[in-house]
């Protein structure tokens, strides 16, 4: 199928995990497809894996002026733009008390800063209709421990979803969120746990997931393209929980 031909997509953080697949996804829908990542290193492997036929552009997420920068390229590359999907994210957890100013602006930075101010920059080039996916999370929506400043930047996509749906409509953007649980992707080895705690870890969350097992990452980008198509033209401002029933 080639539900998504034509169509001009950026991915951020598309090198590896849900982002990646994504691009895989988009480009066998018959996208074009840009990606973004901070590593020139994980950014030539992705463009490797996707059989070369993607745009990569470093752009750290948290750098506004990078945000700007990658506007003005997209542009530049695509000339409008069909499809956002507001990917890059990083976990990082931490029992209240051990929190600084450092890392909880480094989460909202990349989380959520970054995203917000690129939409902001790509709307002159966004076409008419457009479709925009920010990646949110299952943690906005449950009360898992060490995961506050997290949880909070997932919580603030998925209303932003919204309150951007009602801003942006009447230009032709729509907005919507994902919220995955758990999803087998390289972001928990990048946690910093060692590898008999992970695999703790990583049987503790599973056993707690209704349907037993981690999602794929394909799984998530299936539903990505379903909203970035023109499939779903009335699917406005929502969040699609995707979570094996974690937050039952
Ligand atoms: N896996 C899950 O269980 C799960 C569940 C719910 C939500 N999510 C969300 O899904 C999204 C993707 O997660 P994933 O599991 O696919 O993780 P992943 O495999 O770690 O991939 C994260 C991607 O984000 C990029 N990235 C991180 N920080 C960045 C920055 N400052 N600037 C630009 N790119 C940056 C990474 O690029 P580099 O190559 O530069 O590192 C990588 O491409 C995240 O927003 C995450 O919060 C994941």
């Amino acid at each position: 199928m080639e539900r998504l031909k034509g169509k001009r997509a950026l991915i951020t953080g598309g090198t590896s995990g849900i982002g990646l697949e994504t691009a895989r996804q988009f480009l066998a829908e018959g996208a074009r497809v840009a990606i973004t990542g901070r590593n020139p290193e994980t950014l030539a492997t992705a463009l490797n894996a996707l059989g070369g036929e993607a745009l990569v552009f470093e752009s750290d997420a948290a750098n506004i002026a990078e945000q700007k920068k990658l506007a003005e390229q997209i542009g530049e590359a695509f000339g409008t733009l069909d499809i956002l999907v507001a990917n890059a994210g990083i976990v990082e957890m931490r029992p209240m008390g051990q929190w600084d100013e450092a890392a909880f602006d480094r989460s909202i930075g990349i989380n959520l800063k970054g995203p917000f101010f690129l939409i902001q920059e790509l709307l002159p080039i966004f076409a008419n209709p457009a479709s925009i996916v920010l990646m949110a999370s299952v943690n906005a929506h449950i009360g898992m421990a060490n995961t506050s400043v997290y949880g909070a930047t997932k919580a603030a996509l998925a209303s932003l979803a919204r309150t951007l749906s009602g801003e942006l409509v009447s230009q032709g953007i729509r907005v919507n969120a994902i919220s995955p649980g758990p999803i087998a992707t390289p972001l928990y080895g990048k946690l910093g746990l060692p590898e008999a705690d992970m695999k703790h870890v990583a049987a503790s969350i599973q056993n707690q997931v209704p349907v037993k097992r981690f999602g794929e990452a394909i799984e998530v980008a299936k539903a990505v393209v379903f909203l970035a198509s023109d499939e779903a033209p009335f699917t406005v401002g929502s969040e699609l929980l995707m979570d094996g029933g974690l937050a039952l």
